[in-house]
């Protein structure tokens, strides 16, 4: 795989070709995403679900995002790495935000940072991007501040509604924003979106006028089996694998069928004899 996908040439993407992205969140899976071929990594808050098995994403904080992150950042080689940043960590200053998206950079060595829309997304965005930390938005559906949106719904589907989500991409898109993410989007509304900005739209569950695509990588690979959203799609169920896998594992050891020889470690006849056995 070439060098290091800069935030330039994913500009440069838009128009030419579709710009992919998935979600990873440790080294092994950060890896393989790599090796794909896949344009940007996101170390998403959703881990707090996929991987933590919490119910919310508000209920990851800086310390256990950072960990994560260095873990793929230590795998790839070729994609961008987006830091997600969590609940609270962008929220209470545009200081303390700062503070935060630098930890992302600095310590876990990701590219850039991603944040949700809230109300004062802008002084925020605008603080992070002029300490020089390249920002990719996220705008529709924001898991973080979904009670405040009635919940995990699609967004933006009267006027008004969408008239406020071509606003909020365009003012992102002014204060330097490099890309925006659009979750549960109608396709309409993402084309129109897509059209109007200069930078990238990413879309999850906004249709395939979106510039580029992100899922997240378990429930693509059939890793999460709590629920799976209707914007995904699954390419292979690892978990009925993994299952098989196990069971197998599991009747092998009853059955002392594993190990076999060829899994085992012997000791010569003759040093065996010395023991007297
Ligand atoms: O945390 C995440 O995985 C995300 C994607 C859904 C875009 O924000």
């Amino acid at each position: 795989m070439s060098e290091k996908i800069t935030i330039k040439q994913v500009l440069e993407l838009k128009g030419k070709r579709k710009i992919t992205m998935l979600t990873a969140y440790d080294y092994p899976l950060g890896s393989l995403v790599d090796q794909a071929g896949i344009d940007m990594i996101l170390v998403g808050d959703s881990l707090a679900n996929v991987v933590l098995g919490l119910d919310s994403t508000t209920k990851v904080g800086m310390n256990e995002m950072i960990i994560f992150a260095k873990a793929v950042t230590r795998a790839v080689k070729h994609a961008l790495v987006v830091g997600d940043m969590p609940f609270e960590s962008y929220q209470v200053n545009p200081q303390e935000s700062v503070k935060n998206a630098k930890r992302f950079i600095e310590e876990a060595k990701c590219d850039c940072v991603k944040l949700e829309w809230f109300d004062k997304c802008p002084e925020v965005t605008e603080a992070i991007i002029k300490s020089g930390i390249p920002v990719m938005a996220h705008i529709g559906l924001t898991p973080q501040t979904a009670d405040k949106l009635g919940g995990f719904k699609v967004q933006g589907k009267d006027a008004g509604a969408a008239q406020k989500l071509i606003d909020q991409a365009v003012a992102l898109e002014k204060l330097g924003c490099f890309a925006v993410v659009l979750e549960c989007v109608p396709d309409k509304i993402s084309g129109l979106i897509t059209k109007k900005l200069n930078i990238p739209t990413i879309g999850i569950g906004a249709g395939v006028d979106c510039d580029g695509q992100v899922l997240v990588i378990h429930d693509m690979v059939g890793l999460f089996q709590r629920y799976t959203p209707k914007f995904v799609k699954k390419y292979i169920d690892l978990s009925a694998m993994i299952l098989e896998a196990v069971k197998n594992y599991r009747d092998d050891v009853i059955d002392s069928k594993f190990p076999a020889a060829e899994h085992t470690f012997s000791i010569k006849k003759e040093e065996l004899e010395k023991l007297g056995k």
